[in-house]
């Protein structure tokens, strides 16, 4: 069988992980998938940085004639941000590729065009790795509760924001001191403000309310409120009624199901509940459908190896489908629900 031809757009923390694991489980992909799969180029800005375990004649800094050149199967885009991401994947699906993204800020944004492109050329998108890092929430949500119906999906979707309210809630410090530590362990970023302003949630928010609801949700119909308000006093009184206080990403559907809600911002969720124990930088999605009532998925939301997992997942599916000549589920069976920020719906725990 001939190799499938893999172009890796971005090679940074998770871009990196993923040719490493495509190297070192060569073997098991090649048996997973039924074909080999070859890094056929990697894609990056700076062409001069050290990468270990990295081919040098794979590198380039022409994304552009990589994806359109040498008939690659499979783009996987870790680069993150609107262009040129958005611009690669168009040419990619124009030129017979499958794509594989990481890219949550595209996908919030464009998730609906990139995806009727997708179809009307017959290829895959595939974004596991978007949301919540190594945890699958795009598939189970996508395949597996296809024949249930999701009515709410209530999720700790950043890891730093989850850590910063952690250390409040169990030492009582304050939020600037519990930024600063989260700064200092490399779970904050410089510039905290995706963060800790909820537009990293938004933008998960937004993807898990339209595969959850089979409509079209973007960021701008997403509420959102940071955590930067929440007071270690704040904490105080959550804990005298039995609560802590999460940075959630709520989506619902109506009761009487003609519309949907998205939101972000800081709730208190009672200490009985199965959120609540979430602590450090994980991540979990707490989903409740009809059938199948309550699931929680619970795990690392982010880091290199983590979301590469996720990349690579998607990575086995999009060559197993391209080996079939099928291609995946994609979101053309959709009904456009209103969707509004806050609405009339009321959280019940
Ligand atoms: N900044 C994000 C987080 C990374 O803290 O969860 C994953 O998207």
């Amino acid at each position: 069988t001939r190799p499938l031809k893999v172009a890796l757009l971005g090679c940074g923390v998770v871009g990196s992980e993923v040719a490493r694991i495509m190297t070192t489980h060569a073997d098991d992909l090649a048996a997973r998938i039924g074909a080999p799969v070859e890094l056929a180029g990697v894609a990056v800005r700076r062409p001069s940085k050290v990468r270990e375990g990295i081919d040098p004649a794979l590198v380039t800094t022409d994304a552009t004639a990589l994806v359109k050149g040498g008939d690659i199967d499979v783009v996987v885009e870790v680069i993150g941000g609107i262009e040129p991401a958005r611009t690669l994947i168009t040419t990619a699906f124009e030129h017979g590729a499958s794509v594989v993204s990481a890219n949550k800020a595209l996908l919030a944004q464009d998730g609906a065009a990139l995806h009727a492109l997708a179809e009307e050329q017959g290829r895959d998108l595939y974004y596991e790795a978007a949301v919540a890092g190594a945890i699958p929430l795009i598939r189970p949500l996508r395949e597996s509760l296809a024949g249930d119906k999701v009515n709410r999906v209530l999720g700790i979707v950043n890891g730093t924001t989850n850590f910063i309210l952690d250390k409040m809630d169990s030492t009582g410090a304050g939020y600037q001191e519990a930024l600063d530590e989260a700064t200092a362990l490399g779970y904050a970023e410089a510039d905290p403000t995706a963060d800790v302003e909820g537009f990293d949630a938004a933008a998960k928010a937004a993807i898990l309310a339209g595969i959850a609801f089979h409509t079209r949700v973007r960021l701008d119909d997403v509420y959102r409120e940071g955590m930067t308000e929440v007071t270690a006093a704040d904490f105080a009184s959550a804990k005298r009624m039995g609560c802590t206080i999460k940075l959630l990403a709520i989506c619902e559907r109506a009761a009487d199901g003609g519309s949907v809600t998205a939101r972000v911002h800081p709730a208190m969720i009672p200490l009985s509940h199965p959120l609540a124990s979430v602590r450090g930088a994980y991540n979990a999605v707490f989903v409740e459908s009809d059938a199948a009532g309550q699931l929680m998925f619970y795990g690392p939301g982010a880091g290199g190896a983590p979301t590469a997992s996720a990349v690579l997942g998607d990575l086995v599916a999009v060559c197993r489908n391209k080996l079939s000549g099928a291609t995946g589920p994609g979101d053309s069976a959709y009904t456009q629900l209103p969707v509004s920020s806050m609405g009339e719906v009321v959280t019940r725990y």
